[in-house]
């Protein structure tokens, strides 16, 4: 058996300009792999490419293509023979816009995995999909293991979340040399310590900690709490925040264990978490410590489709993959925090 050396692994980071995907890229440089990032820039800045090559000194391998069109999904792959493995991040993500315009989400994020797909299992490639906890719904247990049930989702993107983890665990069972490792984050918040790169949302961020920050900048007014009577020690909802950098590094783990010869499981999955569960008012507390700001906030109305809580059950991942996350909700604050303050510069 020849084992390849890293720098021979190709590694295609779809949507690797994104959020997550741009921590990833680097972490995969870092670690001695070959990047290839496509993106086609509908949510995030061609600029991200210089904060990765700022950070690790290598500039990847760039190409800008909307994954929708099935000829350009193919001319990727004959003109990159040599990619053995694909983080697949690219997708559109806002819960809300979903159900504004669920054919946009369909389309986007079920076609260009299938033509993916398609060239992975010609190209005997291996995947790490982005999935996410909102597949678990309301669970009945804290903390949520891999085993809970999923629930059906309140959200066309929350389906296709679940619809994506079913095509791949059908073409896992079609093609038995394939493999694939579904990836379930909790909720991904912070950006890497340089400063270089982070969280870009277009328009008004939706997501707890980019509306923090904005807030505490002077962008917004207030923060609304959405929410003060969950029955929770405070009233407010309780998640799993989890450190972009923490969640980059698992991907370049659970790629290790696809790539390891004596790995023969065909598809895996994995909870992506701290395993801590916090309150919105505990992240606003520990906001103002670590920023020295006031937040400005207010509670009001819960938000249609939020569970009460979520977070997630380690064990897994912890056992089989030998990760953990490192940072603490303070240190991701933080980060999230100064990249911000970069932002306004
Ligand atoms: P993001 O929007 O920052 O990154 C996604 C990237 O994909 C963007 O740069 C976008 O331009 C690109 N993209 C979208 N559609 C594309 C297409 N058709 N062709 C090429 N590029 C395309 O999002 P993110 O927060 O980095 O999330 C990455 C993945 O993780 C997504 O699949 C998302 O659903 C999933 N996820 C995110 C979270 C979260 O809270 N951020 C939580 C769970 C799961
Ligand atoms: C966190 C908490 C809000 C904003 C979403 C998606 C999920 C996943 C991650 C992709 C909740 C509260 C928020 C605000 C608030 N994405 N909040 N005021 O809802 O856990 O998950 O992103 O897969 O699918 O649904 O994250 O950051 O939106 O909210 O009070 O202005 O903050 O009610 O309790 P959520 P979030």
């Amino acid at each position: 058996i020849i084992t390849l050396s890293r720098k021979d692994m190709k590694i295609l980071v779809t949507g690797g300009l994104g959020f997550i995907g741009s921590h990833t890229a680097v972490a995969l440089q870092q670690k001695g792999y070959e990047v290839v990032i496509v993106d086609d820039l509908s949510n995030s800045s061609i600029e991200v490419l210089d904060g990765i090559t700022q950070i690790t000194g290598i500039k990847p391998a760039f190409e800008q293509l909307d994954l929708r069109n099935e000829s350009s999904v193919k001319n990727l792959f004959n003109s990159h023979k040599d990619i053995t493995g694909v983080i697949h991040f690219a997708a559109s993500k806002a819960v809300g816009e979903s159900v504004e315009n669920p054919l946009l989400y369909y389309e986007n994020n079920i076609n260009s995995l299938v033509y993916l797909l398609k060239e992975l299992t010609k190209h005997n490639c291996k995947l790490i999909f982005s999935s996410s906890c909102t597949v678990y719904g309301q669970a009945d247990e804290m903390p949520i293991s891999e085993a809970a049930p999923i629930k059906k989702a309140e959200s066309p993107y929350g389906n296709t979340k679940q619809i994506g983890e079913e095509i791949i665990t059908d073409v896992c069972k079609a093609y038995p040399d394939f493999k694939a490792t579904l990836l379930r984050y909790f909720n991904p918040i912070g950006a890497h310590e340089s400063g270089l790169i982070g969280e870009l949302p277009i328009g008004v961020p939706q997501n707890l900690v980019p509306f923090i920050t904005q807030t505490a900048i002077g962008k917004r007014e207030q923060l609304s709490i959405f929410g003060g009577d969950y029955p929770t020690q405070d009233g407010t909802c309780i998640r799993d925040y989890i450190h972009v950098v923490d969640l980059a590094e698992a991907h370049v783990v659970a790629l290790e264990q696809l790539f390891d010869t004596s790995y023969t499981t065909s598809l895996s999955i994995y909870n992506l978490g701290t395993g801590a569960g916090n309150s919105v008012l505990e992240v606003v507390k520990t906001f103002e410590e670590v920023s020295g700001v006031d937040l400005p906030y207010a509670i009001v109305e819960r938000r249609t489709g939020d569970v009460i809580q979520a977070y997630a059950d380690t064990t897994k991942a912890s056992k089989q993959l030998g990760w953990k996350s490192r940072f603490t909700l303070a240190q991701a604050l933080e980060s999230a925090w100064k990249w911000e303050q970069k932002l306004a510069d």
